[in-house]
């Protein structure tokens, strides 16, 4: 029976194509999808997240979520994938629907129809779970797991010297999930930086794939690689939410994961948004999450080129 999987994203182009890979997997029936503000105003995320869909030729529902952080303003990544959050092509990002039901309505019933069942993909800001989690604290009981593209293991960051996006954006979101409850499984920018950049003559040969997903998955990663050029130093564009994903449909992808104390900064604005991790076990506080440390790229790899070579 494939797996029930809900997923929360704030949908730009690496978020697209792990939807890709969630959508396209037999393994996995996505039982929802959540819409959640952070690489760009929720209404664009929203659309592309829509749009991701209907190329996937799904119908699963697609809900709006919280539009900003929980306590604090929005500061979005358009820098990062571009305007339109899809590296700015022209696509036809608008005029989509989605659900009447608000994303924490959504997650709510999910885990009620699937309970003890249901795996949590989170692949943006942590904003719609804290929501979720402070109108029904009992949501940890029907969820088997959560699995978080955010954080850095080894503590270099891609927002501030020591913080990843996701978890900086809305850094008292996470601090709920991490005081919740929930059985978390961090998938960090480290692990794509170090297994999910894709060189140019990879990029090529993924395109090459010659469907409608392979030029649309490479294509939308057009500002990111821009940015990862320039900023990041990257030798391609990395996919931090695909490995994430891939992970958390096949946890062969980790060769190596540690369980730790994980605590969020959520006062100090020089290392805003940093997972502070309890390598050494100073805290003498119990581990309260599993972190993915090593990644095994061939088994990404063949995941992502086997997503993006279906024609729905
Ligand atoms: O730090 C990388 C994360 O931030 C990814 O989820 C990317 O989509 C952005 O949301
Ligand atoms: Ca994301």
């Amino acid at each position: 029976m494939p797996r029930p999987l809900f997923i929360d994203t704030d949908t730009a182009s690496d978020d697209a194509v792990a939807l890709i890979i969630a959508l396209t997997h037999p393994d996995i029936d996505v039982v929802g999808i959540s819409v959640v503000a952070g690489n760009v105003p929720l209404d664009m995320a929203v659309q592309n997240a829509l749009y991701t869909r209907d190329l996937c030729a799904s119908t699963v529902a697609v809900h709006a979520g919280e539009a900003g952080p929980i306590a604090r303003p929005l500061e979005t990544g358009q820098h990062v994938h571009g305007h339109d959050g899809m590296g700015d092509l022209g696509l036809e990002l608008t005029g989509r629907a989605p659900s009447g039901t608000h994303a924490v309505d959504a997650l709510l019933a999910a885990a009620d129809a699937h309970a003890g069942q249901l795996e949590l993909v989170t692949l943006g800001p942590l904003s719609n779970i804290a929501r979720a989690l402070q109108r029904d604290p009992a949501l940890p009981d029907r969820i088997a797991r959560m699995v978080i593209m955010g954080a850095v293991a080894d503590h270099i960051g891609n927002q501030n010297p020591v913080a990843e996006f996701n978890m900086w954006v809305d850094p008292e979101a996470v601090d709920v999930v991490l005081n919740s409850g929930l059985a978390v499984e961090f998938v960090g920018w480290d692990i794509s930086r170090h297994y999910a950049v894709i060189e140019p003559d990879e990029a090529a040969e993924l395109r090459g794939l010659g469907t409608a997903l392979a030029e649309f998955g490479v294509d939308i990663q057009r500002c990111v690689s821009e940015f990862c050029h320039t900023e990041t130093k990257l030798a391609g564009f990395d996919l931090p939410d695909p490995i994430a994903m891939c992970y958390a449909i096949d946890p062969a992808v980790a060769t190596e994961t540690r369980r730790l104390n994980c605590r969020v900064e959520t006062t100090s604005e020089l290392t805003r948004g940093m997972v502070v991790m309890d390598q050494l076990g100073f805290t003498g506080l119990e581990p309260n999450a599993v972190v993915v440390t090593a990644a095994d790229r061939a088994r990404f790899l063949e995941m992502l080129r086997s997503a993006l070579a279906t024609t729905p």
